[in-house]
């Protein structure tokens, strides 16, 4: 069946999530926010990606609570930031989210990123918040293989998402692979690259064929490869733009030459640099710092 603005896809606990959202990163609190999302949902977007770290879960649950759209028709993503890991932080800080978000229950609570040594304690605190019904789903981002075979080695509840950066020039082929056999489900986040690569003349070429702009190219190449996606606009006539994307289709050789776009770019943080577990004592040596986030970040 050909997608549409209102397509889901079903998480491995039989939630289902919508394919499109819209990202909050780097909207500023307040009005910005607000309008975006407010926005978002009169278009006919149903799905919000927001995160502690961005300051912006207040406005997210405003627009959201003044929307005519109904709260169980909306699903929100909010994320744990690193400074918060460890079971009592972790809940904590879900607490915290739930609160400013204004909201009864976060349909999709993520690892922002995975902090060392501490992330398995944050995730024993996410299971307990999805068995008091608390999240409908959780998951994790910036999980390479690496770090989601660990977790799933203590696990009891398997991640229903890793929310990681994705788009033609990074196209994480092994990784999509390997989520897809263990039914996690792989989200594109930065999938304009965050603006950087939009006007690469290859992206044009394509854009041109279908009458259609870079960004939804962009959009539609990870959709065809059933990825969800939450670009980010705080601007009206982009945020339509960018959902329109379903009355379109590449072509599996367009998607093909897309897929070898691939270069390695990334506008965001390297989580494959992430310290795997060390003594905290050796973390700083390695440029580390868990109270500074955990990794480098892309401010
Ligand atoms: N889990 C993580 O670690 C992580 C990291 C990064 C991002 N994220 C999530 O993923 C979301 C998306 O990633 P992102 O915000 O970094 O990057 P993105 O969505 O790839 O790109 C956003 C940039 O593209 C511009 N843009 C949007 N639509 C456009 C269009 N149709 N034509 C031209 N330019 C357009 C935006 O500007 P305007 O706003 O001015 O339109 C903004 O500068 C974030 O908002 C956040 O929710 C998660």
């Amino acid at each position: 069946m050909p997608f549409t603005l209102k397509s889901t896809i079903q998480l491995n606990n039989g939630v289902s999530m919508p394919l499109l959202g819209l990202g909050v990163y780097l909207m500023r609190p307040g009005k910005e926010t607000y309008q975006a999302v407010k926005a978002a949902l009169e278009i006919g977007y149903r799905h919000i990606d927001t995160a502690s770290f961005y300051r912006n879960e207040e406005d997210v649950g405003r627009a959201v609570r003044d929307s005519t759209v109904r709260r169980e028709e909306v699903f929100i993503t909010t994320k744990l930031w690193n400074n918060d890991h460890g079971y009592d932080s972790a809940l904590r800080a879900f607490e915290a989210s739930l609160k400013r978000l204004g909201l009864g229950y976060i349909d999709l609570y993520l690892i922002h990123f995975p902090v060392p040594n501490l992330r398995e304690q944050s995730w024993r605190a996410l299971e307990h918040i999805l068995a008091n019904n608390r999240a409908r789903a959780i998951g994790v981002s910036n999980y390479t293989e690496r770090h989601l075979k660990d977790l799933l080695s203590h696990s009891t509840v398997v991640p229903v998402v890793d929310q990681v950066e994705f788009s033609p020039f990074l196209y994480q082929r092994d990784l999509l692979e390997f989520c897809r056999k263990q039914r996690i489900r792989l989200e594109a986040y930065a999938p304009l690259t965050a603006g950087r690569r939009l006007d690469d003349p290859r992206i044009i070429a394509v854009a041109k064929r279908h009458g259609r702009t870079n960004a939804q190219v962009l959009l539609r190449w990870a959709i065809q490869h059933e990825v969800v996606v939450i670009p980010k606009s705080r601007n009206v006539d982009r945020i339509a733009e960018n959902a329109r994307i379903f009355d379109f289709e590449l072509t599996s050789e367009e998607v093909s030459a897309l897929d070898r776009l691939h270069d390695g770019f990334r506008s965001s943080w390297d989580p494959t640099a992430a310290a795997w577990d060390f003594p905290a004592v050796v973390l700083p040596m390695m440029g580390y710092s868990i109270a500074a986030g955990g990794g480098k970040h892309y401010e």
